[in-house]
């Protein structure tokens, strides 16, 4: 694809001119920005002031394979290998999800709720590990359990602790057998969702490539998770804590009524910065 080209600038065009096939231009253009941020460590004024520079065969070649892996439709993130989620660098592969922009605005709005008093705190469904990761890199004092049923996840959720050098639990365990040992004082999930149905409007990316055991429920039975994770949060949070959940926007009354049966306070349902309900919240009584 890049046999004729010589310079960073006839690269850089080159590259988002090829992806353009499968990605809307401003996305193109971001994609092809982390591309070349990562091959050639260069950020946007790097890239015009070495505009002209001549690229090796090596690095064309790299860049080669990161194009036709994405027009394949494979996430840029797992092709690199990471993601940013607040402010961290995660790393990710095909085992965990890639985290998403609402999921850090529920960071925010619990960081924004507690300060780093000693608490103990649990993540159900823990993935890449992106919740207790940004949780504890601000509030040192907590102490974080998390778990998974999947063992690949937890390896990857385990690493990404370590780099950041964070002590935490991480815990192998399917939610719906899962009996915690005491109680919390903070419980997070962001538990699978999406419906079977609506595979039908999801991204060729995500549907070939992220984990669906990370995405889908039934038709049917749409709160299976939410049913459970708010069944556990009544027995083992401590009085007065409170519980956290990314929702899927069609159903954030039914997940607020779900609270309101196991007789939690305070419910409130948040919208995420595109106006979709996105977490519904609740206070143990
Ligand atoms: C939507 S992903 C969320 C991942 C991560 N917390 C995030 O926000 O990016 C849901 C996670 O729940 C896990 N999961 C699915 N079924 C589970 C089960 N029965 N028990 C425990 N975890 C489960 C999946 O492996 C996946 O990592």
């Amino acid at each position: 694809m890049f046999s004729k080209i010589r310079t960073v600038k006839e690269a850089y065009q080159n590259f988002k001119l090829f992806i353009s096939k499968v990605y809307e231009p401003t996305e193109a253009e971001s994609i092809t920005a982390m591309v070349f941020k990562e091959i050639l460590g260069y950020d946007r004024i790097k890239l015009i002031l070495n505009e002209t520079e001549l690229l090796s065969a090596a690095l064309f070649e790299q860049i080669d394979f990161i194009a036709f892996q994405l027009i394949q439709h494979k996430p840029i993130q797992y092709i690199l290998g990471y993601t940013y989620f607040h402010d961290l660098k995660i790393s990710v592969n095909e085992h965990v999800l890639i985290p998403r922009p609402e999921t850090e605005e529920i960071i925010d709005y619990i960081l924004a709720n507690h300060d780093n008093r000693i608490m103990d705190v649990l993540d159900i469904g823990t993935g890449s590990g992106c919740i207790p990761i940004a949780l504890k890199h601000q509030r040192a004092n907590w102490s974080i359990s998390a778990i998974d049923i999947s063992a690949e996840a937890l390896k990857t959720a385990q690493s990404n602790a370590k780099k950041y050098n964070l002590q935490m639990e991480f815990i192998l365990a399917d939610v719906f057998e899962f009996q915690p040992n005491g109680k919390f004082d903070l419980i997070v999930s962001n538990p699978p969702y999406v419906l079977e149905s609506e595979k039908l409007q999801m991204q060729q990316n995500v549907l070939a490539f992220e984990p669906a055991l990370a995405l889908f429920v039934p038709d049917q039975k749409p709160l299976k998770y939410y049913e459970r994770i708010v069944s556990i949060a009544a027995q083992h949070l401590n009085a007065n804590g409170k519980l956290y959940l990314e929702i899927n926007e069609s159903f954030a009354t039914e997940t607020a009524q779900l609270l309101a049966q196991f007789t939690f306070e305070n419910i409130q349902i948040i919208q995420d910065f595109k106006g979709k309900n996105r977490l519904v919240l609740g206070t143990k009584n």
